[in-house]
């Protein structure tokens, strides 16, 4: 757990006098993974993915608003020409259970035909978004589209979603921070947890 906790001055989170790093909400947030921790994967996704897209200035379509705060660090971390744009799905309510249906709020304001096209999401859960989504952009005739995802929780997978870049493998936990929220709180949290009820 040392390790996952990061030791450099973003990773000491635990010992921030940051009123919402103390632990003392309800829920209780257990912590996964540090900012440093995050920021060295997020790194290392970025080096991947401009080795294989060296040449295809790619499109990184964030899937909002999950994927914000990761897109914001990955687009900065990927060294070759390549554009952002994001959408907007809801798939939750105010609880912490997928509905499994996917709303479709915002679409992207760029045209994909023959782009290369990485989906970022946060979080890889039950698979509906992404499998929905993937379909959706199929249409418009991308020349490939990708996705990176920064969590996968294998466990709850209702639909086979292939994951091309992927952060972290995470256990059946509700996790916060990062951009990922309960009910729109936590999102600005620099690290990740998972709630305790
Ligand atoms: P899926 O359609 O079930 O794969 O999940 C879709 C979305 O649900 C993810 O992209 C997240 O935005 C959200 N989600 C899934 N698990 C969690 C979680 O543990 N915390 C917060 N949001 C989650
Ligand atoms: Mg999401």
């Amino acid at each position: 757990m040392d390790s996952a906790l990061g030791s450099g001055p973003r990773g000491r989170w635990f010992k921030s006098t940051r009123p919402d790093f103390q632990m003392d909400t309800n829920p209780t947030i257990i912590p996964l993974f540090s900012a440093d921790v995050i920021a060295r994967r997020v790194e290392e996704l970025g080096v991947e993915i401009a080795e294989d897209y060296a040449g295809k200035n790619p499109l990184l379509v964030g899937v909002l608003k999950g994927a914000w705060v990761f897109m914001a660090d990955l687009s900065r971390a990927i060294t070759i020409p390549h554009q952002c744009d994001f959408i907007q799905v809801s798939s939750y309510g105010s609880g912490t259970e997928s509905t499994g249906e996917v709303r479709f709020l915002t679409d992207i304001s760029t045209p994909i035909a023959k782009r290369h096209v990485i989906l970022v999401e946060d979080i890889v859960d039950t698979g509906l978004t992404l499998s929905n989504l993937v379909n959706r952009l199929k249409e418009r005739n991308p020349a490939s589209v990708a996705i990176c995802s920064l969590l996968d929780k294998p466990e709850r997978r209702k639909t086979s979603v292939h994951i091309d870049y992927l952060g972290f493998v995470i256990p059946n936990k509700f996790v916060i921070g990062y951009g990922v929220d309960w009910d729109e709180k936590f999102r600005h949290l620099p690290y990740i947890g998972y709630l305790e009820f």
